[in-house]
């Protein structure tokens, strides 16, 4: 008998029990093929809720969608979905109402970052049209046809991927960078029309995370060089800003947790943003 009054208090510590914090929730993420959308794919789907995957990698998207649901038999789908292209937002969104009755979460993700020539007089036309139709206008498609169909529920969840660039400057190239502001600004201005309606949106904003995307702008730099890189100029140190943070903070924003967050740009950067060490360093240089 002692022993087991003993051993009950490391029985009940070692008994981790997983709570589903997006049970019953149906989310469709764009670009959710690779990188962050894929990370945070996976994350919602081992957090209950049925995801439908809309990308242009229909082989990757496919086989991402297969891993998954090997994993526990979870629900998720892919479907074709070029966020410029409103017949294909419009169709996403109505396949994920018609296959699992709703859409609490629209996770619009899907990105290019362009041409990375820093200079302003080497700006073209097509490289501007092509970063702001999939990063501005994809997210403009993605929200008007989620709030279509979760104003008559009258509740619902857009988080968009903006990025650091958002509230640093200089790190980017100017298209890209000027895109991102631009769904900063969309979503919060969204935030006013939608709130009536019980939809809440918000922004994620990552530091440097080693996907393909990154990657192509620094000539297709290996992941751990990338990661050397990022936390090398990091403000934080000692945690390696991974895909999965940035799922963990979407996961936050599709929750119930976060039900009364909304208009809200939310920046994991590890507080890069936050400081300038440039006077510190050169005070350096000028200091005995
Ligand atoms: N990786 C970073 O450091 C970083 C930092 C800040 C913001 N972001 C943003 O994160 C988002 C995700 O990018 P990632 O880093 O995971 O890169 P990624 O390249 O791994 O993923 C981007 C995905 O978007 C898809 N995509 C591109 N154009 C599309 C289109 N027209 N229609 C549908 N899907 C399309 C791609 O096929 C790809 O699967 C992007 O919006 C990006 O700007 C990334």
């Amino acid at each position: 008998m002692e022993s087991i009054i003993y051993f009950a208090p490391c029985i009940e510590k070692s008994m981790h029990v997983f709570e589903y914090r997006l049970e019953g929730k149906v989310a469709l993420i764009t670009g959710g093929g690779s990188g962050i959308g894929e990370s945070t794919a996976r994350l919602f789907a081992r957090h209950g809720a049925k995801v439908m995957i809309a990308d242009v990698q229909d082989q990757l998207g496919q086989s991402i969608c297969e891993d998954i649901k090997s994993d526990q038999n979870h629900t998720v789908s892919y479907i074709h979905c070029d966020v410029t292209s409103e017949a294909d937002v419009k169709n996403a969104v109505d396949s994920a109402v018609k296959n699992y009755g709703k859409l609490d979460v629209m996770f619009s993700n899907a990105g290019i970052l362009g041409s990375s020539d820093p200079r302003i007089s080497t700006f073209d036309y097509d490289n501007f049209k092509r970063v702001f139709d999939v990063n501005v206008y994809g997210s403009f498609l993605a929200a008007k046809h989620a709030a279509r169909v979760m104003t008559p529920a009258r509740r619902g969840s857009i988080l968009f991927t903006a990025s650091a660039v958002s509230v640093s400057y200089g790190m980017a190239c100017h298209v890209y960078t000027a895109s991102k502001n631009a769904i900063v600004g969309l979503a919060k201005n969204l935030g006013v029309e939608l709130g009536q309606y019980g939809i809440r949106i918000n922004c994620i904003s990552p530091f440097g995370v080693a996907t393909p995307l990154a990657r192509e702008g620094l000539q297709g730099l290996d992941v751990e060089k990338f990661e050397e890189m990022i936390s090398a100029s990091a403000n934080l140190i000692g945690p390696v800003l991974k895909a999965d943070d940035i799922a963990e903070a979407a996961l936050y924003l599709a929750s119930d947790e976060s039900k009364y967050v909304s208009g809200m740009n939310l920046v994991v950067d590890g507080g890069y943003s936050t400081t300038n060490v440039s006077l510190k360093m050169t005070m350096k240089r000028f200091l005995p």
